[in-house]
């Protein structure tokens, strides 16, 4: 990757001086798709129909070849998240099996244990794929973009699972498919999602966009559940301290009142 942006860079400086070769190098992020997420911004929270559809194109497609390793079952049944019952967290997780170390054995796996590790040993945990990768650097590589669209992490999901161009080449016995959301252009991963493959219950959207941003939000869920818990007590912070501030200012006033009054008053009299 490193070698695509220079080379990138240094095209761009023989063509046209210094800024088209930052902006041609920063023209990677042209290829993060900027998606609407529910969960952006300061008030922003977690669709939980879409985390449960998320959740659902996880299990039937993705963890064929991906694991979850640092996320425990009972995260589903978590406020603010997925909104499943103990009794539905218990189900799904009996459906798996764990090998326990005491047992020196497998069991039927509880929700205290965790989604397995990766099946298929080049493809990455996704645990905290969301929050590992950034979609957007510029302008210039200065990351200011992220303020305003933030760090990209779902997005470079949705652009990688809608990235897609058909196109493919064998490099060294293995497959690589043309993805232009992939650093290097070209990925390992088989397009994961065809139109109508997971069928919803309430009839929902399964377009290959649909559940791109769907099992997008899901991973971003998966990396950062508490993140609802961490934007109130963000704006719980800035409320305290505006009002901590209003209160100083009002106190700063009072005892300098008397100075100030004796001075006027001095300046009157002389
Ligand atoms: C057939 C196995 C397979 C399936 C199914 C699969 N993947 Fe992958 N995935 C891979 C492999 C292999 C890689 C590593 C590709 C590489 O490094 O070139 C990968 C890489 C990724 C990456 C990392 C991209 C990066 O920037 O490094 C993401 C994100 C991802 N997959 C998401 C998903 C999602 C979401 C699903 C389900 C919709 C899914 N994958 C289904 C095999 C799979």
């Amino acid at each position: 990757m490193l070698k695509q942006f220079a080379t990138a860079a240094l095209l761009g400086l023989g063509a046209a001086g210094g800024i088209a070769g930052a902006a041609s190098a920063a023209g990677e992020e042209s290829h993060t798709v900027d998606v609407d997420f529910s969960f952006e911004g300061p008030f922003g929270v977690y669709d939980q129909h879409q985390l449960q559809r998320g959740l659902q194109i996880y299990t039937e497609v993705c963890s064929a070849c991906h694991g979850l390793r640092y996320v425990p079952y009972r995260t589903l049944s978590d406020e603010h998240g997925i909104g499943w019952t103990d009794d539905m967290v218990r189900a799904y997780a009996a459906q798996y099996e764990v090998f326990d170390p005491e047992l020196d054995d497998y069991r039927t796996a509880i929700p205290t244990d965790h989604f397995g590790e990766s099946s298929l040993s080049n493809a990455p945990d996704l645990s905290l794929m969301a929050k590992s990768r950034a979609g957007f650097h510029g302008p210039y590589g200065l990351g200011i973009n992220q303020f305003f669209k933030g760090i990209g992490g779902p997005e470079h999901t949705y652009s990688i699972l809608t990235g897609y161009t058909g196109e493919t080449r064998e490099q060294a016995g293995t497959v690589l498919y043309e993805n232009h959301a992939f650093d290097s252009g070209w990925i390992a991963m088989p397009p994961p999602l065809t139109d109508g493959q997971v069928e919803f219950a309430d009839g929902h959207d399964n377009s290959v966009e649909s559940m791109s941003k769907d099992v997008s939000a899901f991973l971003m869920w998966a990396a950062e559940p508490k993140m609802m818990a961490r934007k109130r007590a963000g704006f719980a912070g800035v409320l305290m301290l505006s009002v901590l501030a209003v209160l100083l200012y009002l106190t700063n006033k009072r005892i300098w009142k008397p100075i100030k009054h004796r001075h006027a008053a001095e300046h009157r009299e002389s």
